[in-house]
């Protein structure tokens, strides 16, 4: 086995984390659009796909690198939300731990010197950084745009054409 038994559990978790994350982004895209706003629910419905792809890349290296998957248990997530910007906040948030957890298992590979887990966890360290700037975005248009969400909208068709 490439990895040792803590980072095997440690990558489980994570596993769980990701899915989570795609749970909560499919029940953000979910309430966006049946708030009729398409365009925020599209971004989010693409943003918990991404999620899933992430948890499968965790999948793939644990069963590379001799290991056993065990998915954990996934809390339930928000479904509801008191507007676009407290949703956008959520994501923020999801992000940021998210992060932070990525930097734990950084920090986990390099003490047990795994340079196999070090160089594939380099491509989340990366990956953070463009989810976070996404949804620091997010936040801050969908908090220009104030009660004005249909102007979001045409943002989001304006950015994606
Ligand atoms: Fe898988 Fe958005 O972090």
């Amino acid at each position: 086995m490439l990895i040792s038994s803590k980072i095997n559990a440690e990558f489980n978790a994570q596993i769980g984390h990701e899915l989570a994350n795609s749970n909560q982004y499919v029940a953000i895209a979910a309430w966006f659009d049946g708030e009729s706003l398409k365009g925020l629910a599209k971004l989010f419905y693409k943003q918990a796909e991404e999620e899933r792809e992430h948890a499968m890349k965790f999948v793939e290296f644990i069963l590379d690198t001799g290991g056993k998957v065990e998915i954990p248990a996934i809390p339930a997530v928000q479904n509801t939300f008191a507007s676009a910007e407290a949703a956008a906040r959520l994501a923020l948030d999801a992000e940021e731990r998210t992060t932070a957890q990525i930097n734990d298992l950084m920090t986990l590979a390099i003490a047990e010197k795994n340079y196999a887990a070090q160089n594939f966890l380099q491509w989340f360290v990366n990956e953070q950084v463009e989810e976070i700037a996404t949804a620091s975005t997010n936040l801050d248009v969908i908090k220009k745009a104030g009660p004005n969400v249909l102007m979001i909208e045409a943002y989001l068709n304006h950015i994606n054409k």
